[in-house]
This record gives structure tokens, C-alpha cells and sequence, in this order.
């Protein structure tokens, strides 16, 4: 599994939203921009401005190939619990596909604030809510399941899509804009090869190859009828310190 290859498809999903966002947050005009939970780079590397931003992640693999892939970026090994950064020096704190692998979002939501300059903007991109997960036709709901359970086990909070904004309520971080993401066409229908190497990897050792097979199969013969419909409600929410 390339995960570089998968956070740049997923950075495909966000595109037209994250140009909209950032542009509402002033992107052009900040000097200090941090991405929380960079990975491997793949939105670091797609930003404009400013010309040195900031990345932060547990990782230290990702962030070897984040060098590689945003090399003006300013890299550091953290933790998003506990940001190693003064208060209020950033003018934008974002994160993409983070807040539902950390251990309390709460917590990280807090820090992103902390760092953010009063009247900055913190913005979440992009947070799933698995539960409310819509698989059709009805014969792949047990796949949704599967990989549902599979990221839970691998120490996702699955359903924090949904309660983002409640997130970042609590966190004392005043709401501008929220709401759910677009999935496009190509969301739902481009990367097969890309969707399935993703169910694979989370699905070994939990369900049975022939199993998985099936799924794949059927899979593919309702797409070629035109019939699939995959979609995971994801939430963004931007605002303001
Ligand atoms: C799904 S990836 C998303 C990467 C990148 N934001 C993107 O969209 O391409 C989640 C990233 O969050 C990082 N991560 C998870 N928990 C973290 C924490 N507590 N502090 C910092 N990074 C964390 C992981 O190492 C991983 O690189």
C-alpha cells in the first residue's frame, strides 16, 4: 500500500473545498501556516502560500517522505496533543483527515487554537463519520461494516465527522463555516485500484480472502452497471480564535 499515492487521491476529494476555505481564512496573506497531522505531505505540497509552511506529525517515516514531497515546507516530529509551539504564532492551523486518529480530539482541537494568533482561523478539512456510511446495492452493506469495524480497531473514532463542529465548540473556537463535503464523481467512482488496495490492507487477517473476493466482484459488476454508490458523509469546519 502506497499511502502517499492514497492522502494524494484523498487531497483530490478536498481540492475545490480547501481552495474555497483557505481563500475565507486569508491563506494569501498569512505569513505562518501549520498543517497538524501532515503525513506524507500530500496538502503541504499543494499549497501556494506561504512559501515555508509548517508541518507537523507522530510519524517519522511520513514526515521523511513529506521532505521529499513539500521540500520548502518546515518539518517537526510532534505530538498534535501537545503542539511544540509558542501560543498564538500561527495565522492558519489546519488539518486534513486527522482529528479521527488521535486519541482526544478535544485535546488537539485546544491546541490547534492555542497556537493560532487571536482572529486566526483553525480549520478541519475533512472528517469522516463511518457509522452514517451509505453502501448500495444492498448486497456490499456488509463490506461497509467490515471496514467500519476495521478502523476502529486500528484506533479510529469513526463517528467524529459528526460531531466536529461540537468538537471545535468545546474547544472555545467560534464557528464560521461548517457542513459536509461534496463528494464528486471521481470520488465515488475513480481509483477502484486505489479503493481496493485500501479495503484489502484493512480488511487482512480480519475477513477472509474468498470473502473479500466476493465483495470485490460484486463490487465491480454493479459499478458496471451503474449502480454503486459508496459514501461516507465527511465534515469540514472552519473557524475563527
Ligand atoms: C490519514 S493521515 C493524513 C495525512 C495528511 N493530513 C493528508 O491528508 O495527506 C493521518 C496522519 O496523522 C498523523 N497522526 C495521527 N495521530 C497523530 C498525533 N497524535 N499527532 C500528530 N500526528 C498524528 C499520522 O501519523 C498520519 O500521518
Amino acid at each position: 500500500m502506497n499511502w502517499h499515492d492514497r492522502y494524494v487521491q484523498q487531497a483530490g476529494w478536498t481540492r475545490d473545498l480547501r481552495n474555497y476555505l483557505f481563500n475565507q481564512a486569508g491563506l494569501k496573506e498569512a505569513q505562518r501556516v501549520l498543517e497538524v497531522g501532515c503525513g506524507t505531505g500530500a496538502i503541504l505540497s499543494d499549497l501556494t502560500f506561504p512559501a515555508a509552511p509548517h508541518g507537523l506529525d507522530l510519524d517519522a517515516g511520513a514526515l521523511v517522505d513529506a521532505r521529499r514531497h513539500a521540500p520548502g515546507a518546515i518539518l517537526v516530529r510532534g505530538d498534535a496533543l501537545a503542539l511544540p509551539y509558542a501560543d498564538f504564532i500561527f495565522d492558519i492551523t489546519y488539518c486534513h483527515f486527522l482529528l479521527l486518529w488521535v486519541r482526544d480530539p478535544l485535546q488537539a482541537a485546544r491546541e490547534m487554537a492555542r497556537v493560532t494568533r487571536p482572529q486566526g482561523f483553525v480549520l478541519a478539512l475533512a472528517e469522516p463519520d463511518h457509522t452514517a456510511r451509505v453502501d448500495k446495492p444492498d448486497s456490499l452493506a456488509q463490506l461497509g461494516k467490515w471496514q467500519t469495524e476495521s478502523l476502529r480497531a486500528q484506533g479510529a473514532d469513526v463517528s467524529l465527522g459528526a460531531r466536529l463542529a461540537q468538537t471545535f465548540d468545546r474547544a472555545g473556537i467560534e464557528i464560521v463555516e461548517t457542513g459536509a463535503i461534496r463528494q464528486g464523481h471521481e470520488a465515488a467512482i475513480g481509483g477502484q485500484e486505489q479503493e481496493w488496495a485500501v479495503i484489502t490492507a484493512d480488511l487482512r487477517g480480519r475477513v477472509a480472502e474468498g470473502e473479500i473476493h466476493k465483495m470485490k466482484l460484486l463490487d465491480i459488476e454493479a459499478r458496471a452497471r451503474g449502480e454503486r454508490v459508496l459514501h461516507v458523509p465527511t465534515y469540514f469546519a472552519l473557524g475563527r480564535v
